[in-house]
Formats: structure tokens, C-alpha cells, sequence
């Protein structure tokens, strides 16, 4: 099990209870870092409703779950989109725990779904603003800090299925997560040589309130049951079943440790198979 003691983690878009996000902050916890989870925390305009984005009041009983492991847990709202707050956060967790040594970019939008020839700009330039502009304005405040503080750091950035194949009614998304692999790359070229590691993981469907939502959307626009569009799922993933959170946590918190070292500009599949490139 990789030893993360003393290490401090900030992991986006961790404040919901089925999310990746909170996997990726439990596994890190329970390796022994102390953990930021910064979230939306309020619902925002159209694009940013409430019950698909995480409100304060779980982000807190998220992060009482996770004090459960012993270690310090901090909850902050921030909106990955707005620099100012990314500073904010990035200022916060320094004051609060000293350090920041991994930053997990977690946070994304995939519910604002439509063909090309509907997609709203306005819904285009949110998926945009969140899943590709707030991993870079995280990854420049949080490798700033990395740099100034020495020792190396771990920028990892939770892309999908989707930064390898396209998706219908997904372009936005699928653009996205694409772009985060070429940025992925061009940081972890520039912030090698401090020790900087950034790498991307890639997994298949989770059922996370996201995926139920995408479950959901697919299935209706295929004209399927859900329980059809299901199966045909597990049937085309060689190893049978759908991701589970604790899936990509764990590499997650491999990316993490020591033990990754010589891993960087990486976009790493977690998905059963069913990716391979
Ligand atoms: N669930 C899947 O099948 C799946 C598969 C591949 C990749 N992913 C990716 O994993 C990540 C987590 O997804 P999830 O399935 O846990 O969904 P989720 O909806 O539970 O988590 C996404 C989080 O991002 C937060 N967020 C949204 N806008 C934000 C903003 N402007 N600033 C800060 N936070 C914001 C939301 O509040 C939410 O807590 C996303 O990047 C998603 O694209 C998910």
C-alpha cells in the first residue's frame, strides 16, 4: 500500500457522496495525507444545477466521513473556473496544513449532453471552463506552490474514456478530456525537471451520480430499458462490469507515491479493457 504520511492532497469536485472524488480522498487519506476537498459548494446558473453539483452541506458531511480515517480534513468552495478563487484555495490549504504535494483534478461537468448541431455555447463553454481552463488554472497555482515550496510534487487529473474515443451527444465532454491529455503532456515536460510528475487517469463509466445521470441519457436516446443498456455495457468490457470508485483511487494513489516516480505524462486507462489505446 503506497505510504502517503505527512503529504498534503487537494482533491476538486470531491463533495459528493458516490463521486470520484471522495474515493480519490479516501484512498489518499487512508494512505496517510491530509486532504483538501474543494467543490462547487452551491448550485450555479443553468449550467451548474442543483442535485448535479456538490452543496456545502455535503462537502461537510463529506469531509466528517472521511475524518474518520485520523487524518485532517479541510472542505473549501471553489469554482475551478475562477482564478481568484483557485488561488484562494491554493492559498488556504498552504496556511491550514503547511504544504501542498499532490493535486488531483477531479472536477468536471458530463451532464450537458446534446448532438453538435444543438450544443448551446453557453453549454459548450461550461463543460470547457470546468473539465479543461480549471485543470490548468489548478495545475498553474498548484505547481507554483510545488516549485516554491521544492521536493517535487504529483499533478494527476481524472480525464475519462472520453480523452480517447468519442462519444455522442458528447463533443463538448469528449473535447474536453481530450485537450487534458495534450495539457497533461505539455506540463509534465515543463515540471519535470522539479520533480513535478503529471499524469492523467482514464477510466470507463462509474456509477457516481454522474453516471446514473449518463446511464439514464444513453439509455433514453437509444430507445433501450436502462437494464438492456446496462448489459450491453457489461457485455463489450472484457472484464465484465462497469468501473467501481475504488478502481481509479487506486491508481490514483499510486500515481501518488513514491513508488511512481518515473511515471509522467501518462494518460492511464482504468476501464476494464474496454479502452486499450
Ligand atoms: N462517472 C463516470 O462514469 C466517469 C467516467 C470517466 C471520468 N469521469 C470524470 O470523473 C470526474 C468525477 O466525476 P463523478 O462521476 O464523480 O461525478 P460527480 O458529479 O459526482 O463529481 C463531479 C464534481 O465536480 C464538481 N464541480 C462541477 N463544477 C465545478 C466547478 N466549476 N468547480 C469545482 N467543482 C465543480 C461537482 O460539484 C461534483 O462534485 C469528472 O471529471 C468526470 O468527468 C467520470
Amino acid at each position: 500500500m503506497s505510504d502517503l504520511t505527512g503529504k498534503v492532497a487537494l482533491v476538486t469536485g470531491a463533495g459528493r457522496h458516490r463521486g470520484l472524488g471522495k474515493a480519490i480522498a479516501q484512498r489518499l487519506a487512508s494512505a496517510g495525507a491530509e486532504v483538501v476537498i474543494a467543490d462547487l459548494g452551491r448550485p450555479l446558473g443553468p449550467q451548474f444545477p442543483s442535485g448535479l453539483v456538490a452543496e456545502t452541506a455535503e462537502m461537510e458531511e463529506v469531509a466528517a466521513e472521511l475524518r474518520q480515517s485520523g487524518r485532517r480534513v479541510l472542505a473549501l468552495p471553489c469554482d475551478v473556473r475562477d482564478e481568484g478563487q483557485v488561488e484562494a484555495a491554493i492559498r488556504r490549504t498552504v496556511a491550514e496544513f503547511g504544504r501542498l504535494d499532490i493535486l488531483v483534478n477531479n472536477a468536471g461537468v458530463g451532464y450537458l449532453m446534446a448532438q453538435v448541431t444543438e450544443t448551446r455555447l453557453e453549454d459548450w463553454s461550461a463543460v470547457l471552463g470546468v473539465n479543461l481552463t480549471g485543470v490548468f488554472l489548478m495545475t498553474k497555482h498548484a505547481a507554483r506552490q510545488m516549485i516554491a515550496q521544492g521536493g517535487g510534487g504529483r499533478i494527476i487529473t481524472i480525464a475519462s474514456q472520453a480523452a480517447k474515443s468519442g462519444f455522442p451527444y458528447a463533443s463538448a465532454y469528449t473535447a474536453s478530456k481530450h485537450g487534458v491529455i495534450g495539457f497533461t503532456r505539455s506540463a509534465a515536460i515543463e515540471l519535470g525537471p522539479h520533480g513535478i510528475t503529471v499524469n492523467a487517469v482514464c477510466p470507463n463509466h462509474v456509477t457516481t451520480d454522474l453516471g446514473s445521470w449518463q446511464n439514464q441519457f444513453f439509455s433514453r436516446a437509444l430507445g433501450q430499458t436502462l437494464e438492456e443498456y446496462l448489459e450491453a455495457m457489461r457485455r463489450r468490457i472484457p472484464l465484465g462490469r462497469p468501473g467501481r470508485q475504488e478502481d481509479t483511487a487506486n491508481v490514483v494513489a499510486f500515481l501518488a507515491s513514491d513508488e511512481a516516480n518515473y511515471i509522467t505524462g501518462e494518460a492511464i486507462n482504468v476501464s476494464g479493457g474496454e479502452e486499450m489505446h
